[in-house]
């Protein structure tokens, strides 16, 4: 089976999951982990058995014997670490956003398809299993024409960062975070959301807020996008860290049927003709970065489509700007965003 040189660049919090998953897959053979700071680099050598470590970036991106990179830094230098193995020639699995501003992830776009090698986004939340089983449940027609789909995602923030994460350095810092909770996860459900009733946004409406005085008031803690998509589906997606309490519901309305979906499982449908709610058995799979992961290696020694676009990825960022300028404005914002 053909094997491929993987290359881990952030060895922090996300880049722990991925070492693993790079360790564990049957297509890798980890190569080198790579973080500014050496000791987190060196670590992460050892503990998930790479060849090697460093702490430049530009060293991975001159190897011959790596042929994809994970890049799991914060996102203000997703685009410019990403461009440069882009140019090398090396496949990229970068985490989300795609980049902070349009201009950047256009341009990893155009590399990526110049370079001819594939570039894919981490939106791993696609995998979880009851998130799957309603894609496909829609995708069946069962629920007959979409009409309206809403999707919440919050959680304490405060509650689940620990005060030794590097990630504190720059998740408040919208200079390199981009954002705030829409940057942060809010861009992980505009892509769920697009990728589950399989339409664009045409349009969008937003609120966002600063609730928690314990969060700094450098970005929004609260957000609530009003979108228009094709077709008219109508979409409301709401995100919070300074709300307790959720389940990550995401409901689901067709002219025939309703299905209902939340994580860490639970998955319902109306049943028009009973007249009930049926509960659907989801069935366990694999962690959601570790399947993301194989699918985009398959992808590449498939030649084939990866399993979050590029261009997916653009479109989930363009409609958190586009919330953004709407939340600024106070008004509707059009996609797609013409500059
Ligand atoms: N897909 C998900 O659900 C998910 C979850 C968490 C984080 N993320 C994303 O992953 C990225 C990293 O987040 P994190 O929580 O791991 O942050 P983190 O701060 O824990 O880790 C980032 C690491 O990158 C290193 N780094 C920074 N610049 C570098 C460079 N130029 N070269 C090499 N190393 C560099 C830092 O030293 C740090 O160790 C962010 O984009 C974040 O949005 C995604």
């Amino acid at each position: 089976m053909k094997k491929l040189g993987v290359a881990l660049i952030g060895c922090g919090g996300i880049g722990r999951i991925h070492a693993q998953s790079i360790r564990d897959s049957r297509y890798t053979i980890p190569k080198v982990s790579c973080d500014i700071v050496r000791e987190k680099a060196r670590q992460i050598q050892v503990e998930y058995g790479f060849e090697t470590y460093t702490t430049d970036y530009e060293e991975v991106a001159k190897r011959d014997d790596v042929d994809v990179v994970i890049v799991a830094i914060p996102p203000r230098y997703h685009a410019e670490v990403s461009i440069k193995l882009l140019e090398s020639g090396k496949h990229v699995l970068c985490e989300k956003p795609i980049a902070t501003n349009l201009k950047d992830a256009w341009e990893m776009i155009t590399k990526a398809h110049k370079s001819g090698v594939k570039l894919c986004i981490d939106y791993q939340n696609r995998y979880l299993p009851s998130y799957s089983k309603l894609k496909e449940i829609i995708s069946s027609g069962i629920l007959g024409e979409i009409i309206q789909i809403r999707a919440r995602v919050a959680y304490s923030i405060l509650h689940t960062i620990k005060p030794t994460d590097s990630m504190l350095k720059w998740l408040f810092n919208p200079e390199i975070s981009g954002g705030g909770v829409l940057m942060d996860i809010g861009t992980h459900w505009t892509d769920l959301v697009r990728w589950l009733v399989n339409k664009d946004y045409v349009g969008i409406y937003a609120l966002i807020g600063h609730f928690n005085p314990n969060i700094p008031n450098t970005i929004e803690d609260t957000a609530t996008i009003l979108a228009r998509m094709t077709d008219d589906i109508q979409a409301i997606i709401d995100v919070s860290w300074a709300t307790i309490g959720s389940k990550w519901p995401i409901e689901v309305y067709g002219d025939k049927g309703t299905a209902i979906a939340d994580f860490p499982g639970r998955l319902e449908i109306y049943d028009a003709k009973k007249g009930e709610w049926e509960k659907i058995k989801v069935k366990p799979s694999l962690e959601p970065h570790f399947k993301l992961l194989n699918l985009f290696l398959r992808s590449i020694i498939n030649d084939e489509e990866p399993p979050v676009t590029d261009i997916d990825a653009y479109k989930s960022l363009e409609a958190i700007i586009a919330a953004y300028e709407s939340a600024k404005t106070r008004r509707e914002v059009l996609l797609p965003i013409l500059d």
